[in-house]
Parts: structure tokens; sequence; C-alpha cells
């Protein structure tokens, strides 16, 4: 049975660091606030001119790198964003002319904060049904362009950055010791567009649009999905959540994250938590979170994590991956 293997990972953030007491200069909030309610302490907030496949082909040169794998050896990247470079072309194919690679496709998928998921669900399909044999996969926002820096609500809690996964396929013996993807799970509800959305786009108003959001409605229906999801993931692939050594989930909020950990009976030493440091980078978060850990030595060859993560549409869903 062919199995996507993560071979490395990677991650990016802009130079700049704006602390909630940065925030806290220019508009009606405080350090107590946000951290109380969210655990963000600091943001990365992109460069003028620096664009979300700036970011992304860093993360990617690093992935590669660690990988020890080349451009050339690429035949796929697919990129989650919810904050293109352009309308089209996709940023995608920004990266790919950036690294170097010719051959193969490169596009992207927009899921926002469960874009990774989704974008490595699509890879790793694309890589079982041969289309693919070696694959970048990468979550890039710049969400700092789309936030309304006059709405204390939302704009205090989101950052820039990316990471990338290189998954190969390998032949796997078909069991749940195999190294790499051994199940996904995704779903989305568009009934729910109102209580999360940017209020512009090319065919509507012919703006960018900002976010908006009914924060408490999306609160709710995270946990419950996130529990819901991670079970389902689970199932699929015949295992328990004792058999989980790492959540790596989506870095909204650290309410969020406690309250899916507590749900899923998780001890805190076990779920891989950034967004003290990085807030919500949407597509970005799970593999910055990723990266962190591996890099810091927490995550080993031969752990089971499950990478989780739900946001606008609303979309959601989770990957069980053995490292
Ligand atoms: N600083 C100070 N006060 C603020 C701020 C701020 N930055 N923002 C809002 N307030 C005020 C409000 O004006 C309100 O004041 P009032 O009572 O005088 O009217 C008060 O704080 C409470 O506001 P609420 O919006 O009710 O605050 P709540 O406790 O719901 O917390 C939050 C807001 C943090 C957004 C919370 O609802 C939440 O965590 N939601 C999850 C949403 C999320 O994480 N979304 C990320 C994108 S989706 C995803 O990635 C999953």
């Amino acid at each position: 049975m062919i199995r996507s293997v993560i071979q490395g990972c990677g991650s990016y953030l802009p130079a700049r660091v704006v602390t909630n007491a940065d925030l806290a200069k220019t508009m009606d909030t405080s350090d107590e606030w946000i951290q109380q309610r969210t655990g963000i302490c600091q943001r990365h907030i992109a460069a003028e001119g620096e664009m979300t496949s700036h970011l992304a082909l860093k993360a990617s040169e690093r992935a590669l790198e660690h990988a020890g794998l080349k451009a050339s050896d690429l035949d796929l990247i697919v990129l989650a964003t919810a904050t293109p470079d352009e309308t089209f072309p996709a940023t995608a194919t920004r990266v790919q002319a950036g690294l170097g690679m010719t051959k193969g496709a490169a596009f992207d998928v927009q899921a926002v904060c469960a874009g990774f998921v989704y974008g490595l669900s699509v890879a790793d399909s694309l890589i079982k049904n041969g289309l693919a044999s070696t694959a970048l996969v990468i979550g890039a926002e710049t969400f700092s362009r789309i936030l309304d820096w006059d709405d204390r609500g939302t704009c205090v809690l989101f950052g820039d950055g990316a990471g990338a996964v290189v998954l190969k396929a390998e032949q796997g013996a078909g069991t749940t010791a195999d190294r790499g993807v051994l199940a996904n799970a995704l779903h989305s509800d568009g009934r729910q567009h109102d209580i999360l959305y940017v209020d512009g786009g090319p065919s509507s108003t012919r703006t960018t649009g900002f976010l908006r959001m009914e924060g408490k409605e999306v609160f709710k229906h995270a946990v419950v999905n996130m529990a819901a999801v991670v079970g389902e993931v689970l199932a699929k692939a015949g295992l328990e959540t004792k058999d989980i050594d790492w959540l790596v989930p989506h870095q909204a909020n650290k309410r969020i994250i406690d309250g899916t950990g507590r749900k899923l009976g998780l001890p805190p030493e076990r779920v891989v938590v950034t967004v003290d440091r990085h807030a919500n980078t949407s597509a970005a978060s799970i593999p910055l979170a990723l990266d962190a850990a591996v890099k810091d030595g927490r995550i080993k060859k031969g752990d089971l994590l499950l990478l989780e993560g739900i946001g606008g549409g609303l979309a959601w869903g989770a990957s069980l991956v053995r490292w």
C-alpha cells in the first residue's frame, strides 16, 4: 500500500513582532484582555511588500532542506491559503517558480483555517492514486492584510506566517505502524457562512474586504466539531485517543485548544501550543506548530500525530499521521 510519508518540515515567520502591549498603544485593548480570552501574547506581521508567496517560499526551502530533497524532486505543490498574492494565478505557481520546479502541478486550496488539513488530504490522495510522488504541502497566510484594524474584536487574534511539509510516496505494509498519513476526514457546512467570512471579493464587491466574525458562535462550533472529527479519523484508522502521541491543533485560541484536549481526555503535555507566540495564522498554524515541535525534539520518528483544524465556511478536518 502506498503511503505519503512526511520527509521534512519547515516554517517561516516575518521578522516584525507585534506584542499585545504594542497593540494597546494604538487601540482600546490590553495585554490582560487578549491573554485571558485567547492565550495570545504576540504575533508576527509581514513587512510592506512581503507577500504570502514570499513566506511560503522560505518555509518551503527550509522544508526541502530538512527533507534532504531538491525542488527538482517535486512533482506537486499544494498551497493552502485564504490570502493569495493575487486573485489568480494560484500563489502555489509563484512558489513553484521561486523554487525552480519545472515539472508537475502547483495549485492552491482554500479552506481558511482548515486549509492545511485539506491540502494534506488532497496531496495524500493524489500520491495514493499515482498522480504525484513527491509533494510540498504549504500553509501560508498574510491575514494582516484582511484585518479591519479598527475592529479590536478580531484584529488582535491573527498573525502572518507559513509552514510546509514534504511528502513522498513510500510502500507501506498497510498497518497503523506504517509511517505517513494514515487517515483523513474533511467536512464543511456552508450554512454557517455568516459567523466567519470576509466581506469582499472579486465577484462580489471587487475589493479584498475585511474579516468578520461572531466569536462566540465560532467558539461553540469549534470545540464540538473538533472533538467529533478527531473521533472520526481515529475510528477510520482503528485507533484510539490513547494512541495519540501529539495533538497538533489549529492555533486559534488557547481556550479552544484546551477545550478540545479536555473533551478528548488528552493531557496538556501531549498538545502542541504555539498560539501564544504566533497568534492565529489560519492555514499556516498547523505546519508552524508541527515544525516547532519537530525542531525542538518533542516529536520523534514513529510518533502518532493528530492534526486538526476548523475555520471559515465553516470547514474543518483532521489527519492522522505517523511521523
Ligand atoms: N480588547 C478589549 N476588549 C475587547 C476586545 C479587545 N481586543 N475585543 C472585544 N472586547 C470587548 C467587547 O467589546 C465586549 O465589551 P462589552 O461587554 O463592553 O460589549 C467584551 O470585550 C466581550 O466581547 P465578546 O466578543 O463577547 O468577547 P468573548 O468573551 O466572546 O471573546 C473572542 C472574544 C476571544 C473572539 C472569543 O469569542 C473567541 O475566542 N472566539 C473564538 C473565535 C476564534 O478564535 N476565531 C478565530 C478564527 S476561527 C478559527 O480559527 C477557529
